[in-house]
């Protein structure tokens, strides 16, 4: 019989835990672990927070603390709020771990030994009065799809089309509220085309078998459809994780590089056994979250493991949530 590993997307740390956690995917992954349980099947539920990354760094200015202080803060109040509701987790782990840093430097090794880390400059928005390179998300202005005037840099919530900051018309800084201007900076990408193939026949295979949602699917294949573009996986950023490669000492890992492999390295911290799970045969992975994180988990993630040629379990059923609404707008987390 096989192996049930259960994950719910691991929240972001700089917050306390929302509605949408809850409902969008840590509920849901309850309750089918307590069924897989009952059922007597081996099943693992993992969880943690998702701690790198601009969102943190900013929270640490805010209050006057250090992103290490923010995380251990913050990672408490999630754990206690869950532990209250009562949530099953066998792990509610961080992603701030010395494992989480080894794991998921040998995946980006593996990826560059295989040639699918290409390298280049790009020029992105740079906030001059808070002195930094913006997150994606740290910018806003006006969606070029639908005109809506609160798009994010790297999505519109709106229309639903994931964007570039440079998409966006009017770019302003949500940090500073001033207008950025663009700089010149390398970065390494990882070269989604090169495992395109595979991974549509992967997509094909799988949403069938796991049975997605028409809506998972739809958006897995709508990213097919465009085409896959390299991606960049590195930031100018100090809160992250270490780039192992000459000329990239003062950068770290886009935080949705390395958030993904938090699964990964949670589960070893649980367990020495973790490569069961995570390579072992017969086991089901069963991922759930909110519908924005669908790309990551059946396109980004995937090509990233695929990539690294080894025998690495990707997702078998996906359980997505529609955003939360209230009346005619998307639920406040405030
Ligand atoms: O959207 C979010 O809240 C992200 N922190 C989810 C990450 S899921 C996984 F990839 F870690
Ligand atoms: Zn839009």
């Amino acid at each position: 019989m096989s192996k049930i590993l259960i994950t719910s997307a691991l929240p972001y740390v700089n917050n306390v835990p929302h509605l949408g956690n809850i409902i969008g995917c840590v509920l849901s992954a309850d309750v089918y672990a307590r069924y897989c349980r009952s059922k007597g099947y081996e099943c693992l539920y993992v969880c943690g927070t998702d701690e790198y990354g601009t969102a943190t760094e900013i929270k640490a200015i805010e209050e006057g603390l250090s992103p290490a202080q923010i995380c251990d803060k913050y990672h408490k109040i999630h754990k206690e709020i869950y532990e209250w509701f009562g949530i099953s987790f066998d792990i509610f782990g961080r992603t701030s771990t010395a494992i989480h840093s080894e794991i998921t430097q040998q995946i980006f090794l593996s990826l560059h030994k295989n040639g699918s880390i290409v390298e280049d400059s790009v020029e992105q928005f740079y906030d001059e009065s808070a002195k930094l390179f913006l997150a994606d998300r740290y910018i806003e202005g006006i969606c070029p799809y639908c005109n809506y005037d609160g798009a994010r840099g790297d999505q519109c919530d709106k229309c639903g089309k994931l964007l570039s900051p440079t998409d966006l018309k009017n770019p302003i800084s949500k940090v500073s509220k001033t207008t950025p201007v663009l700089r010149k900076t390398n970065h390494l990408f990882i070269n989604l085309p090169q495992t395109e193939s595979e991974l549509a026949v992967w997509i094909e295979k799988t949403s069938k078998e796991g049975n997605w949602s028409q809506n998972t699917t739809k958006i897995a294949q709508s990213w097919l459809k465009e085409g896959l573009k390299k991606r960049s996986i590195t930031r100018d950023l100090k809160w992250g994780l270490k780039v192992p490669l000459t000329g990239y000492e003062g950068k770290v890992f886009y935080v949705w590089f390395d958030a993904p492999i938090g699964y990964i390295s949670i589960t070893a911290n649980l367990t020495d056994k973790w490569k069961d799970w995570w390579m072992g045969k017969d086991v089901k992975l069963y991922q759930f979250m909110g519908k924005d994180n669908v790309p990551f988990h059946t396109v980004i993630f995937p090509s990233t493991l695929i990539g690294t040629k080894e025998p690495w379990n990707l997702v078998h059923h996906i359980s997505t949530t529609e955003f939360l609404n209230y009346e005619n707008g998307k639920f406040s987390k405030s």
